[in-house]
């Protein structure tokens, strides 16, 4: 394959998104046009009631009567100029934070804050300040963010991961909250590595706090999504201890197949939306170091994790992944790549995977569910723009529920670019 050039997303969609935005703006510009000209027409065309005998001081009073006009026309033109700059700031939803506004918690007010460097300037980068990071999304949730901020420093954190993943869900990502304790747990009965990875957790060292189930055991018949169905069910024989080493129909690709096509330079991955950390815990056994992603929605996923001696990543997908260009071996991911919305949605993830994924390192789409043929299509156009080479591709059919379903399953090896 070797590709040389990367086509650059889906133009026209971009575009359309783009001048539908800009025409909200010209419209609003046309019309502040429209009355500063109409205003102009007015001052011009404006005769004073009192009839004026003397040429001269007509001259005078029209000629200062204008310039009064005109300053008028200029002031009104600056202040639709301002308006038309605010609302584009509203259209595109980026703000600042408004910390004039009432009820800001001081927490929040001073984390805010810009703090002056120590040593005064840095000659390398001139940056003479730090400012804190936070999502600009936070902006839109003032009260849910200044509830989240609203606890002591150095005092406990307030007990609140459903509010957390509220304001993460809403972009509101990274969260500002630093300067408080959170809960320990006292993590009994953990186990030394390689044995945890298959060891069931104890209830007791994780908080349940904000879920809807209290234990793992209540876990073990959900279905969270559709890459986590049991999940926390580690039994032998069972159906999450079969995934990756026993294929159940032929999207199913099996961990030393796709590792033997890395010949060996297989190292480091990140798996999304990785569930329970079983993908993890499998290429654990084989010396591959991944990184699961996952929130804890309505399961304590990362705790989950961590606690079989995994590396548990907690951050959306919509952020930036925090890794360097070029880093790892392999990227696994399934249905958790349908993130809806606009298909631009989708390439924000796909090009940063492709950014944190090494040349030569691999792709491993894990059955990732085609709800329509539309989805389909889309994500393989996507794909087929990275110039990918595609070591394997199946797409097939499974039933669930009683309703035939479409699946995609791929090996991509991402190819050197110059
Ligand atoms: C000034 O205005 C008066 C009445 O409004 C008009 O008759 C006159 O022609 C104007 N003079 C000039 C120089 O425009
Ligand atoms: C993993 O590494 C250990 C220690 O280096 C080694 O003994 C073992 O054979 C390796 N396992 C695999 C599957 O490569």
């Amino acid at each position: 394959m070797g590709s040389v050039s990367l086509k650059i997303g889906d133009g026209t969609a971009r575009f359309e998104r783009a001048a539908l935005c800009s025409s909200a703006v010209n419209g609003l510009m046309l019309l502040s046009v429209l009355t500063t000209n109409l205003f102009a027409f007015y001052a011009f065309t404006y005769t004073p009631n009192t009839q004026l005998t003397h040429p001269l001081l007509h001259t005078h009073k029209n000629i200062s009567l204008i310039s009064e006009q005109v300053s008028l026309i200029l002031r009104e033109i600056e202040s639709s100029q301002k308006k038309l700059t605010q609302m584009e700031k509203e259209l595109l939803g980026f703000e600042s934070i408004d910390l004039s506004r009432p009820n800001i918690a001081d927490e929040l007010k001073l984390f805010l804050q810009r703090h002056q460097l120590p040593l005064g300037k840095d000659s390398r980068t001139e940056i003479t300040e730090m400012v804190a990071s936070v999502g600009h999304s936070c902006v839109k949730s003032m009260d849910m963010i200044s509830e989240y901020m609203n606890y002591k420093p150095s005092g406990q954190c307030p007990d609140d991961l459903s509010l957390a993943h509220k304001l993460i869900l809403k972009g509101c990502e990274p969260l500002p909250r630093r300067r408080c304790l959170a809960k320990t747990i006292s993590k009994v009965g953990l186990y030394n590595f390689p044995i945890s990875l298959w060891k069931n957790v104890n209830d007791k060292i994780v908080s349940w706090s904000g879920l809807s189930c209290k234990s793992f055991e209540c876990l073990k018949s959900k279905k969270l999504s559709k890459d986590c169905v049991g999940c926390f069910d580690l039994a032998a024989n069972g159906y999450e201890n079969q995934r990756f080493v026993k294929a159940r129909g032929k999207n199913d690709f099996l961990i030393d197949d796709v590792l033997a096509m890395g010949s060996g330079g297989i190292r480091i991955g990140l798996d999304m939306g990785g569930g329970s950390g079983t993908f993890a815990a499998r290429m654990a056994e084989r010396n591959v170091t991944v990184i699961t992603q996952s929130l804890n929605i309505e399961a304590p996923c990362n705790e989950f994790i961590a606690a079989r001696g995994l590396f548990p990543l907690f951050l959306s997908l919509d952020h930036r992944f925090p890794f360097h260009d070029n880093v790892f071996d392999l990227v696994h991911a399934g249905s958790v790549l349908d993130v809806g919305g606009k298909p631009e949605k989708l390439e924000f993830l796909m090009f940063d995977l492709d950014r944190i994924l090494r040349a030569g390192g691999l792709f491993w789409l894990d059955n990732f569910y085609c709800a329509n043929d539309e989805k389909k299509r889309d994500l393989t156009r996507l794909i087929e723009r990275f110039g990918y080479k595609k070591l394997k591709w199946v797409v097939g059919e499974k039933v669930d529920s009683g309703k035939s379903e479409v699946y995609l399953s791929a090996v991509l090896q991402k190819p050197v670019r110059v």
